[in-house]
């Protein structure tokens, strides 16, 4: 099997070769901004908008990575291109990092200098969807943390950036609270914010609410939803929603780039609504699947077989 190549500062290099410094800004502050696309039928699927979140990211954080927005779109169609005699016809995650580059006290020691770093890889999704396909029938455990967002007007998370120990640490908090729980955050006001690596849904007497686009990544699958939504003739709402208006919703529901929507079906530790995935839910995971041409949840199901064997 021919090995997958990462795009690394405008060369192509085997993906187990790709490194950067331990002086690199990303290494000793976080400092760099990154983006995760996923593909169907190995197509990117809405790669610009993933785009324009990275550079409103690169713009929040000034960076200049050195590569227009369309010089970067064609990279990595490049990059897709490169990889593909070594994707066994799967679908793939590309992940786009840019770092600031290597800490100028070093400079000398730095292989790369200092000028900002820009690597796209591409990785099948075998693992990834795989890992969560049975929670597509079951639902996910939403749980809330005591760890909550940074504020925005402390560090922005519309700009998505590595400097997400946040994150990490509500991890941690949900997984103790229940193996395998999810964290689900709040801001300083006690609001629903989002989760470690997704945006929140609910749906409460056939109406759709979602946490404001404040103090949360805006995310791309978020708005594929909402468009779906609208296109399906449901009202959906962007809301304060507090933990206890959980309580009273029918069902809910997480989004992000690789799942794409995911039923959650308890919230600390009760059942939301009769503790199954919904009729909205069906109604939405459906849309999708037809617009992309693929069944989404057949898929991860698919995928965990294959993990079962797969070899990266
Ligand atoms: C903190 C956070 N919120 C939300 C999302 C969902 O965004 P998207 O739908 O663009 O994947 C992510 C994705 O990684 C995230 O890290």
């Amino acid at each position: 099997m021919p090995q997958r190549l990462v795009y690394f500062n405008g060369e192509f290099i085997p993906e187990s070769e790709a490194r950067i410094s331990i002086f690199d800004c990303a290494v000793m502050f976080g400092d760099m901004v990154f983006e995760m696309t996923r593909s169907f039928n190995q197509e990117p699927y809405r790669l610009r908008q993933h785009l324009d979140r990275l550079y409103g990211s690169m713009r929040y954080v000034e960076i200049d990575c050195g590569l227009t927005i369309d010089q970067m779109e064609d990279v990595t169609h490049q990059t897709i291109k490169a990889n593909l005699p070594a994707l066994d016809n799967l679908d793939f995650q590309i992940m786009h990092d840019v770092t600031r580059g290597g800490l100028s006290l070093y400079e000398n020691i730095i292989r790369e200098g200092t000028a900002p770093i820009v690597s796209i890889n591409i990785f099948p999704l075998v693992r990834h969807i795989g890992s969560l396909a049975s929670q597509y029938q079951t639902g996910s455990h939403f749980v809330v943390t005591p760890q909550q967002s940074v504020p925005s007007r402390y560090i922005d998370p519309k700009a998505k950036n590595r400097s997400r120990i946040f994150y990490k640490i509500a991890d941690l908090q949900a997984n103790r609270m229940e193996e395998g729980a999810m964290a689900l955050l709040t801001d300083e006001h006690g609001f629903i914010t989002e989760g470690t690596g997704n945006n929140f849904f609910m749906v409460r007497d056939g109406e759709v609410f979602t946490p404001k686009p404040h103090n949360i990544l805006r995310g791309v699958s978020r708005q594929a939803c909402l468009e779906l939504l609208v296109k399906e003739n449901i009202p959906v709402h962007q809301a304060n929603i507090e933990p206890y208006d959980v309580r009273s919703a029918d069902e809910a529901w997480w989004s992000s780039t690789t799942i794409c929507m995911m039923p959650v079906t308890q919230f600390n530790f009760q059942p939301v609504g009769d503790g199954k995935p919904g009729p909205v839910y069906h109604r939405i995971i459906e849309a999708w699947s037809a617009e992309v041409g693929i069944n989404i949840p057949a898929q991860a199901e698919r995928y965990a077989e294959l993990a079962k064997t797969w070899v990266p």
